[in-house]
């Protein structure tokens, strides 16, 4: 029998996402000789182990009130595993694996790597550092620079800074970078906080916008180009499912887009050359392996519309695990399901 803890929810702009996620890796969760313990952690940072029977209730939000509930987390004690507590008694159950269908803030960048590192329990995905670079987009360029691939110009910007003289940040970044300027938080997901500015007098608000959620941001040359998405699987040696493309429907691929319209399509394989394609996934595993990333990531690329050029834009290392999420679609079109697709991942941790 093998205990998989599966982490959902989290204090993250990304929450809701999650719970969704969370819903499908639930459902396709092979059970077969598997104890499953999902537990929640609330919007306010609560851990909670959820003793309902109908997983929907975690895609639909509903999962906080079930009367079975009751509070849990893991225990920093090596090897001691999950703390439940029920009334005035505790008891603590072993893991073997932990599986955090988390994304974003706290889940996504190094944080709850740290605690799973501490109680010694194997987890999926990425470990502590390589978390923690792929959430920060200005650290992520830093590194991802170092394969020669190539990536927007940019600039990395401080509220501090901000504040002091919004004026002059306006002037620094009209004179590197010409309109249209993506203005983007280094640290979230979701394209939360993310604006495509065209006009100056669009920028100081979007720069506003922008450091509500990060004290630490980024201006970026717009490209033009196709949405290229790659799911990488491994740890040693990495392998990348055939690119996938994601046509925004909109101005770009903003939170409307990806959550709540339906103006956009995936396309599985992109719509570029063979050749092209081969070389975006050679880029995602030289990414990937750059990164020091272990287990999976979807690697995010453009491909310029007049030259054909890959230009890297950024990586998530837990992928939306949604049913129409695009990391386990490319791997369904590579002839992966989605139930043998998690035993990888988890095989994966149990292996590194
Ligand atoms: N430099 C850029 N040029 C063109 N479009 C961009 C650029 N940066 C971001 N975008 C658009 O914004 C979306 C969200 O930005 P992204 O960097 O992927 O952040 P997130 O982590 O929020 O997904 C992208 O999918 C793309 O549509
Ligand atoms: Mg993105």
């Amino acid at each position: 029998m093998q205990t998989v803890l599966v982490l959902f929810g989290g204090v993250s702009p990304e929450h809701a996402v999650s719970l969704v996620s969370a819903e499908a890796v639930l459902r396709n969760l092979n059970k077969e000789n598997r104890r499953i313990l999902p537990v929640g952690i609330t919007l306010e940072g609560k851990w909670i182990l959820f003793g309902g029977e109908n997983y929907k209730d975690i895609a639909e939000d509903k999962w906080e009130q079930n009367p079975a509930n009751c509070t849990a987390f893991l225990s920093p004690e090596r090897g001691a595993g999950l703390c439940i507590v029920r009334g005035n008694g505790a008891e603590t159950v072993p893991v073997d694996v932990i599986f955090p269908v988390l994304h974003g803030e706290n889940g996504e960048d190094g944080s709850i790597q740290g605690l799973f590192q501490l109680s010694g329990i194997p987890f999926v995905g990425c470990g502590v550092c390589a978390n923690a670079v792929s959430m920060d987009k200005s650290v992520t360029k830093l590194i991802a620079a170092t394969t020669g691939v190539r990536q927007a110009n940019w600039l990395t910007l401080r509220r501090a800074d901000f504040k002091a003289d919004a004026d002059a940040m306006c002037r620094e970044i009209m004179e590197h970078i010409a309109f249209p300027v993506f203005i983007k938080p280094c640290s979230t997901g979701s394209s939360v906080g993310v604006s495509k500015v065209k006009t100056e007098a669009d920028l100081k608000p979007a720069l506003e916008n922008a450091f509500k959620y990060d004290k630490k941001i980024l201006a970026e040359e717009f490209i033009n180009g196709r949405e290229i998405e790659v799911a990488v699987l491994g740890n040693d040696d990495p392998k990348a499912a055939t690119a996938g493309e994601i046509d925004a429907g909109a101005e770009f691929y903003d939170y409307e887009t990806k959550y709540v319209t339906s103006t956009s399509q995936a396309f599985i394989p992109a719509r570029i050359s063979e050749e092209l394609n081969a070389k975006v996934r050679e880029w995602a595993v030289a990414i990937f392996k750059a990164l020091g990333c272990a287990g999976l990531s979807r690697v995010d690329f453009f491909v310029t519309r007049d030259t054909n050029e890959i230009v890297f834009n950024e990586i998530n290392t837990l992928p939306g695990f949604t049913p129409i999420s695009m990391y386990p679609k490319m791997w369904g079109a590579e002839g992966v399901p989605f139930a043998e697709l998690l035993d990888r991942v988890i095989a994966l941790a149990l292996e590194a």
